[in-house]
């Protein structure tokens, strides 16, 4: 458990970085922080692993105030992955990978077994491990980036907007990659992003950001989505310009989800018709979507 306690970070020169952040992250728990640049994200993060020490106010871990604890093991004891993958240019994949976990104490044979294992994990080619990272595309090194993250086996993962470097399609592909790997892995996972889309599709819950470290709101993407506190919130999801409405139109006997756009964003089942439970949509209950009476159709935001 991550805890942040009335935490206020003024830096040298008078920036207020944070005014009083107040949070408990769960063990086992994806919380993505979002917010525009500089609204104190990366100082947040910053402060759970001593990189950055507030001005007054604590952060805990499992209930121990980090201050107390030796920045540098701390340090070592987090994993933590950088925007731009942070790697050691004149070092190999692998040696990049073993570096904090050869700093641990762990055997350097260990240690290469176990990078070879987590190169696995996250989709790298065994053949990459002796290139350096100017040999890597960006989006290998942001995997490179996250085994490195992982290697000590740490409890907590730290992610500052770890893929905001790389194409959006590899984006994608990194985003759906940390999303099976933390169904296994289950750490407790800080995800800083500016991209609402990012924090809804990580994070377990949302905390969004106004500057300052200002909390607009802190929810499950869907009570964000369903009931934005503010007119901040709501324009940076997008509600307010009717980006996250879908409406339902009928083609071909199927319910086509169409979002704002006009672009088909999926096939409407109901619950019935995927076979977990009766539909919630006041209709009979009947398994096919196809006998819903047409121009019944239903109309307002869905759920992917
Ligand atoms: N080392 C620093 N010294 C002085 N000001 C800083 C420092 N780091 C960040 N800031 C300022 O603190 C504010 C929050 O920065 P940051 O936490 O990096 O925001 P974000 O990650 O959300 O973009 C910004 O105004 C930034 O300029
Ligand atoms: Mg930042």
């Amino acid at each position: 458990m991550i805890g942040f306690e009335n935490v206020r970070k003024e830096y040298p020169g008078g920036t207020l970085a944070v005014e009083d952040f107040t949070l408990e992250i769960a063990s086992h728990e994806a919380v993505a922080l979002v917010g525009t640049s500089g609204s104190g994200k990366t100082t947040l993060m910053r402060m759970i692993n001593r990189m950055v020490d507030p001005t007054s106010g604590r952060v805990t871990i499992d209930g121990e105030d980090v201050a107390a604890m030796d920045p540098v093991r701390l340090r070592r004891s987090v994993g933590y992955v950088m925007q731009a993958s942070g790697l050691l240019p004149h070092r190999t994949v692998l040696d990049n990978i073993t570096t904090v976990p050869v700093l641990r104490g762990t055997a350097k044979g260990a240690a290469r077994e176990r990078a070879r294992e987590l190169m696995d994990t996250v989709g790298l080619d065994p053949a990459l491990a002796t290139r350096y990272p100017g040999q890597l595309s960006g989006g290998q090194q942001q995997r490179v980036g996250v085994a490195r993250g992982l290697a000590a086996d740490p409890n907590i993962l730290l992610m500052d907007e770890p893929f905001g470097a790389v194409d959006p399609i590899v984006r994608r592909e990194l985003q759906q990659e940390l999303m099976h790997l933390q169904r296994d892995l289950k750490k407790t996972i800080v995800f800083v992003t500016h991209d609402i889309d990012e924090a809804f599709l990580i994070g377990d819950r949302v905390v969004l950001l106004k500057p300052g470290g200002v909390i607009a709101q802190i929810g499950t993407p869907q009570e964000i989505l369903a009931e934005p506190a503010d007119d901040f919130v709501a324009s940076f999801v997008g509600a307010d310009r009717g980006v996250r409405t879908l409406h339902v139109e009928r083609v071909d006997g199927r319910d086509v989800v169409v979002d704002a756009d006009g672009r088909a964003a999926g096939v409407l089942e109901t619950r019935a018709a995927a076979g977990r439970g009766s539909a919630g949509d006041g209709s009979t209950g009947e398994s096919s979507s196809g006998d819903l009476p047409s121009g019944d159709q239903p109309t307002g935001a869905t759920s992917p």
